[in-house]
């Protein structure tokens, strides 16, 4: 489906020359809306890309103890104790020096999934996100909403793609080890965020943010929905902006 005839406002685009740079500038707007009382719940997202605004969190003296998380997504079949959920991957980078005084992350070893998606959901509402850390797909796929997922979802399982599942298996042993299905946040749940921050590094991702910049908005590339987001910031480096108009 098109939404080309939908209103497009203009991204604001901030340009680094690499992830730690990036990593510093999405810690000070960050920082900024925390000091000015802007953030009360943060949404989380997991990937290589967060990495280096993690680890600026982890070493400033910012508090976060009286602030909820909410994580975009989750690996269905894989506990918290394993080492490649999304559960564990921040507990090691964020958690563990930064604890929340609430983290929600979707429960990879529900038994009822059609409950554990409306739990999460129920979870959204009762704490809307003030801002949204989010990373990028090859495919510009956000969260684990894959091409096709329509923009009016909320929390649901997801089939993996081929190429997301090919992406990720670096974190695995072996390609056959990587969870086939997830537990995503919905689109329409991403959108709901009163400001997002979306940060893209490296060459891989070249295509996915020319087409989410200046692409038409379709399901097919999901983040491109974001042009429709009143308050979105895109941190970029050299080689991810290399595609943009
Ligand atoms: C996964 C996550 C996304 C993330 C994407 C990109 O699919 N579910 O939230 O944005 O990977 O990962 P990376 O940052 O490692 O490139």
């Amino acid at each position: 489906m098109d939404y080309t005839n939908e209103r497009v406002l203009v991204m604001k685009i901030i340009r680094v020359r690499d992830a730690k740079e990036g990593g510093r500038k999405a810690f000070d707007i960050m920082n900024e809306e925390i000091k000015k009382g802007a953030v009360q719940v943060l949404g989380l997202a997991t990937g290589s890309t967060p990495i280096s605004l993690y680890e600026e969190i982890v070493t400033s003296s910012l508090d976060l103890s009286d602030k909820i998380s909410i994580n975009l997504d989750e690996y269905v079949g894989l506990s918290e104790e394993s080492p490649q959920s999304y559960h564990y991957f921040m507990k090691e980078h964020l958690f563990a020096a930064k604890p929340f005084k609430k983290s929600y992350i979707p429960d990879g070893l529900a038994t009822d999934e059609a409950a554990e998606c409306q739990r999460y959901d129920q979870v959204i509402k009762e704490n809307p996100i003030d801002l949204q850390i989010l990373g990028i797909g090859k495919n510009g796929h956000i969260g684990f909403n894959e091409p096709g997922t329509s923009f009016t979802k909320k929390t649901h399982k997801v089939a993996l793609t081929e190429s997301t599942i090919e992406a990720n298996k670096r974190f695995f042993d072996k390609a056959e080890d990587v969870p086939i299905y997830a537990y995503s946040m919905g689109i329409a749940s991403i959108m709901k965020s009163k400001q997002i921050i979306l940060m893209a590094y490296g060459d891989g991702k070249v295509d996915a943010v020319s087409k989410m910049v200046d692409g038409p908005v379709t399901t097919e590339v999901p983040a491109s929905i974001l042009q429709q987001h009143p308050n979105v910031i895109l941190i970029v480096d050299e080689a991810a902006a290399a595609g943009l108009a």
